[in-house]
């Protein structure tokens, strides 16, 4: 009697883990894409500044595909946030879809690539580079799952999706190209307001990239 009492005390306290479904993993980072994307529109038009719809969507896609390629580095160099590498993917994703709503409602700018004028203008630049980065983006989308990576091999699939860096530099120097003025006039005139958050996104997206040399130099040295 006392044996059986044992095991179902036993049974009771031990809880099997099994590992999160896909669904809850995307409705996870759905909600926290989510209160970033508020958070966002809440500090863009507490600052008064105009389009807060389109910058926080563009905000939210790099900060959400920026985190996706930092928890690699962060991962590697602190153990203690090795659970949260399960939501790379997800975080890829869903950053991704904010992006789309960010393409979709700079459409008239995108358009402006089909005129002549703008080529001849050299205006083209920022959104070449967005368009470029967008298309890199959408490769990374396409090969983000378990067949593709079974297709192409893991050294490929592991290549295809590290030219993420490459589109998250294309996006620094669309941003820089679009904003740098804004930036350079809120300098000259004292600071006098938070930072827009065009600002404080491109330096999160300069840590990624850090981050990203800090992690190839560690395991070049490692190699050796
Ligand atoms: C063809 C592709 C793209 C076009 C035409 C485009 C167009 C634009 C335009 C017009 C702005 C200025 C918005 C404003 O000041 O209200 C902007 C800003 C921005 N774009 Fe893009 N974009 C493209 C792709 C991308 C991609 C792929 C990303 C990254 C996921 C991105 C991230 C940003 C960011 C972070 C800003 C600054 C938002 C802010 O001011 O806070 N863009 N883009």
């Amino acid at each position: 009697m006392q044996y059986i009492l044992h095991t179902k005390i036993m049974l009771k306290n031990t809880t099997i883990k099994t590992p999160p479904s896909e669904i809850t993993l995307y409705i996870k980072t759905l909600l926290f894409g989510l209160s970033i994307f508020g958070l966002f529109y809440g500090y863009t038009s507490w600052l008064a500044i105009p389009g807060v719809l389109n910058k926080s969507a563009a905000d939210t896609a790099v900060f959400l595909m920026g985190a996706s390629m930092l928890l690699s580095g962060i991962c590697y160099f602190w153990n203690i946030f090795d659970p949260l590498i399960r939501f790379r993917k997800h975080l890829g994703l869903i950053g991704f879809a904010f992006g789309i709503a960010h393409l979709a409602l700079s459409f008239s700018a995108l358009q402006s690539l089909l005129k002549v004028e703008t080529w001849q203008k050299g205006l083209m630049w920022p959104a070449l580079t967005g368009l470029l980065a967008m298309m890199i983006f959408t490769v990374m989308a396409l090969v983000s799952n378990s067949r593709t990576a079974r297709l192409l091999g893991g050294k490929w699939w592991r290549r295809v999706l590290r030219t993420g860096y490459l589109a998250l530099i294309l996006v620094l120097v669309h941003v820089v190209l679009l904003k740098s003025g804004r930036w350079m006039t809120w300098y000259q005139n004292g600071m006098e307001t938070l930072p827009s958050l065009s600002l404080l996104i491109s330096i999160f997206m300069m840590v990624v990239i850090l981050m990203r040399v800090a992690l190839w130099l560690e395991l070049k040295r490692k190699q050796q």
